[in-house]
């Protein structure tokens, strides 16, 4: 679903289209992918689309997230979109791969560790 979402990326800009596909604890599976904007800084990635698509429509709690981007064989979510996920999903597992080749499979703690929060540890 990933693979799926990435075909549906606006990325006219930086021609690197890239596809999520976020798994809620309700079983229901949320995809996303990278919409930008010729003011640059306003673009959004493809893995906090599918988390605001999931929060928006109820979503409380994340099991796992697949990531497609480009052709790479591995696309990681960037600082910011860890830190967005964090907030939501602390034991996220965070799968990324090209569909029919090896998947690559993390922790987001593994990805974020000792995050900020305001909660004490
Ligand atoms: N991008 C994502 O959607 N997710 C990532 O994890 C990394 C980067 C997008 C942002 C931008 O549209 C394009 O990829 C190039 O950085």
């Amino acid at each position: 679903m990933a693979y799926e979402a990435k075909g549906k990326a606006y990325a006219p800009y930086s021609r690197f289209p890239v596809g999520a596909a976020l798994l809620a604890s309700s079983g229901r599976i949320y995809q996303g992918c990278n919409i930008e904007n010729a003011s640059l800084g306003l673009s959004v990635c493809a893995e906090r689309v599918a988390l605001w698509k999931a929060v928006s429509e109820g979503e409380r709690e994340f099991i796992a997230l697949a990531v497609v981007g480009g052709e790479l064989a591995a696309c990681f979510p960037c600082g910011a979109c860890r830190q967005v996920l964090v907030e939501f999903a602390p034991d996220l597992e965070i799968i990324t791969g090209q569909p029919g080749q090896r998947l690559l499979v993390c922790s987001l703690k593994e990805l974020l560790p000792e995050t900020f929060t305001f909660k004490e540890k």
